[in-house]
């Protein structure tokens, strides 16, 4: 049987490209990222992909041009507020992680009282990462983690890699077994950076835009080819070995 992820995690990039290759605004291109990313979903909803976390707002992205931060905060609300029945009739369960204080109170509303709809479905769990940094996220298990040695519940002896794994974003979830990244870049741009310590990396030079059902089966293909290895030696080789 072909290997298939339970988890994946997607940096939806080049929404500005697409758009400024048509000679279009760039917030053209977060209205079409908009419909790529529905189908997405619906993809997983139907094919049984347990969990999909999604990069839709970085800690960075605050420093763009305000217009477009304003552009992509109301495209993010508008989406919470219309997608959510539609989502809950799916059966999908959404979160958000990220520094959520620092969103609009109305968007943080909308935020709560999604996930509060979709609390209690079992299906696809589909995670938003929305002012969110991998180094905020360290930082935010870190002081958690220190709350818990003052109150004298925790000692700094005990602290350990598992310790860490309890307070990052996500520790009830089994970690990404893929990253997809759109648009031709090939770096993480301080995405979760502690879960995806043995993700497999899959880069596609497609722009968020195009990215479709097409796009998403080669990055499963391609995910089903790889020997996750995690630090021991190959299979084929330990087994070459005892012949
Ligand atoms: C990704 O597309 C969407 C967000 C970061 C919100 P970009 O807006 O980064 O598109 P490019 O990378 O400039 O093409
Ligand atoms: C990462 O894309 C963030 C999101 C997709 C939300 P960016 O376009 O912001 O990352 P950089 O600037 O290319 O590293
Ligand atoms: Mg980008």
């Amino acid at each position: 049987m072909k290997a298939t992820p339970k988890h994946i995690a997607i940096i939806m990039d080049g929404n500005g490209r697409w758009a400024q290759n048509r000679m279009l605004p760039r917030v053209a291109g977060h209205h079409r990222g908009v419909e790529a990313l529905r189908a997405i979903v619906q993809y997983c909803v139907d094919h049984q992909i347990p969990i999909l976390t999604l990069f839709a707002f970085s800690s960075e992205n605050w420093k763009r041009p305000v217009a477009e931060v304003k552009l992509l905060m109301s495209l993010l609300q508008k989406l919470l507020q219309d997608e959510v029945h539609q989502l809950h009739s799916n059966n999908v369960r959404l979160r958000v992680i990220g520094a959520l204080e620092g969103l609009a109170p109305v968007l943080q509303e909308a935020i709560i009282s999604a996930q509060q709809l979709t609390e209690n479905n079992s299906g696809l769990q589909l995670n938003i990462a929305l002012n969110y940094g991998g180094r905020w996220d360290i930082v935010q298990a870190t002081k958690a983690i220190c709350k818990l040695v003052l109150k004298q519940e925790l000692k700094i002896e005990e602290i350990n890699e598992a310790t860490l794994a309890q307070h990052v974003m996500l520790h009830d979830l089994p970690e990404p077994d893929l990253l997809i990244r759109s648009s031709g870049e090939q770096r993480i741009s301080n995405f979760l950076l502690w879960q995806l310590a043995y993700t497999e990396l899959y880069f596609t030079n497609t722009l968020w835009p195009d990215f479709g059902v097409v796009d998403l089966e080669s990055a499963l293909q391609f995910y089903a080819t790889r020997e996750r290895r995690y630090g021991l030696v190959s299979q084929e080789s330990e087994q070459a070995q005892h012949v």
